[in-house]
C-alpha cells in the first residue's frame, strides 16, 4: 500500500518507527506492507516511488528536515499530494483550530485525486466535519481519523461499532491529556506553570499549548465525537468552552478535601456541547489521572459504559494511524 505522509512531527516520526519495528507482523497478520512513497515537512520533501528508506528518513529529519534525504527538487505538499501515486494520504500537520489550514486543503486535494485519507489533524474535522465526509463520499474514498480523539484509545470505534445496536443519548469525559496531566500534577503540589512545562517536554501538548489549556483541543474532539457518534452537524462555534487557566492550586486542594478532583470535562447531549473545569467525585470512573482520557457513554438500553486509555503521545497516536491503515486495506481488499 503506497502512502504519502504529510507532516513529520512527533506522530509522523513515531509512525515511521512503528512501521520499522512492526513490518514483519503487519505483513504476516494483516497482509499489509505500507510503503511511504513521499514525505513532506515544513522545510522540504522526499519522494521515492519504490518507497523511502525510513531509517534514512528519520536521520534526515534529525539533521534538519526530510528535504535532506537526498539532493532533489523541493516539492510543495499540494504538488506531492496531487501528483505522486498513492492509495493513502496521512495528514499529520499541526492542528490550527482557527483556519483548519493547511490540513483542510491537503485533505481536499487528496480526496479530489481519489486518495483515501487518514487525518490525525483535528482542525479540518473540527471546522468542516460534515463537508469533508460529503467530499469523501462524493469521491468514493475512505476518510479515517481514529487518532484525533483519545490518542491510541479507540474511543470513536468503541462508540460507533461496539454500541452499534443501541442509541447513545449523551456522553461526557476527559478528552485532553495535557490539561489532565497539569491538573493531576497540581494535586501533587506542582505549580500550573511547571506542570505545563513538563507536559510540553514530554510531547503531549499541542504546538500551541493554549489550544490545550484554553479548552480548544477538548472542544475540537467533542465536535468530532458529536458529529461521528451522535450524528449532529456541529462545529467549534457550537461549543461553550472554558479552559483551565482560572483553576488555582487552592481550588484543586479544596476539591481534594471533599474527595473530588477538578477535571476539564467535555459533555454532549441533545441540548448542549460544553467544555469546562468541573468537580468530579474520585469514585467516578472518568476521574482518571495523568494523560489518561476517559469517556462515559450513556445509552438508551445498555446503560453507561466508560472507556479509559492514554489520550496523548506520539506512539499512542501512531498506533491509531496503523489501525486506520489496516482498516482501509481490509476494505479495499473486500471490495
Ligand atoms: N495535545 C493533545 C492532548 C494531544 O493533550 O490531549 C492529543 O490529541
Amino acid at each position: 500500500m503506497r502512502v504519502i505522509l504529510v507532516g513529520f512531527g512527533v506522530v509522523g516520526q513515531s509512525l515511521a518507527k512503528l512501521l520499522l519495528s512492526r513490518s514483519a507482523d503487519l505483513y504476516s497478520q494483516h497482509g499489509i506492507k505500507p510503503r511511504i512513497v513521499a514525505c513532506v515537512d515544513n522545510k522540504g520533501s522526499a519522494v521515492a516511488p519504490a518507497g523511502l528508506d525510513l531509517e534514512r528518513l528519520l536521520k534526515a529529519k534529525a539533521k534538519g528536515g526530510v528535504g535532506l534525504y537526498e539532493k532533489s527538487e523541493r516539492f510543495e505538499p499540494q504538488q506531492v499530494i496531487e501528483n505522486v501515486e498513492a492509495e493513502v494520504v496521512i495528514e499529520c500537520t499541526p492542528t490550527d483550530l482557527l483556519t483548519g489550514e493547511p490540513g483542510t486543503s491537503h485533505i481536499i486535494s487528496a480526496m479530489r485525486t481519489g486518495k483515501n485519507v487518514i487525518s490525525i489533524n483535528k482542525g479540518p474535522l473540527a471546522l468542516a466535519f460534515p463537508s469533508l465526509i460529503e467530499l469523501a463520499n462524493y469521491n468514493g474514498v475512505m476518510f479515517r481519523f481514529s487518532g484525533t480523539v483519545g490518542g491510541g484509545t479507540p474511543i470513536l470505534e468503541f462508540a460507533k461499532r461496539c454500541l452499534k445496536g443501541d442509541r447513545i443519548v449523551s456522553f461526557q469525559g476527559i478528552l485532553n491529556g495535557t490539561t489532565n496531566y497539569i491538573l493531576s500534577k497540581m494535586e501533587e503540589g506542582l505549580t500550573y506553570e511547571s506542570a505545563l512545562a513538563d507536559a510540553k517536554e514530554k510531547g503531549y501538548a499541542e504546538a500551541k499549548p493554549e489550544l490545550d489549556t484554553d479548552g480548544y483541543d477538548a472542544a475540537a474532539k467533542l465536535v468530532i465525537m458529536a458529529n461521528w457518534v451522535m450524528g449532529m452537524k456541529v462545529t467549534m462555534k457550537d461549543v461553550a468552552r472554558t479552559g483551565i487557566s482560572g483553576v488555582s492550586v487552592a481550588d484543586v486542594k479544596k476539591a481534594q478535601s471533599r474527595g473530588n478532583a477538578i477535571k476539564l470535562i467535555a459533555a454532549c447531549d441533545s441540548r448542549r456541547l460544553e467544555v469546562k473545569p468541573t468537580e468530579v467525585s474520585k469514585k467516578d470512573p472518568i476521574c482518571v489521572n495523568g494523560t489518561l482520557n476517559a469517556v462515559t457513554f450513556s445509552s438508551e438500553h445498555s446503560g453507561s459504559q466508560t472507556i479509559i486509555g492514554r489520550g496523548a503521545g506520539g506512539m499512542e497516536t501512531a498506533s491509531a494511524v496503523l489501525r486506520d491503515l489496516i482498516e482501509i486495506r481490509d476494505t479495499i481488499f473486500e471490495r
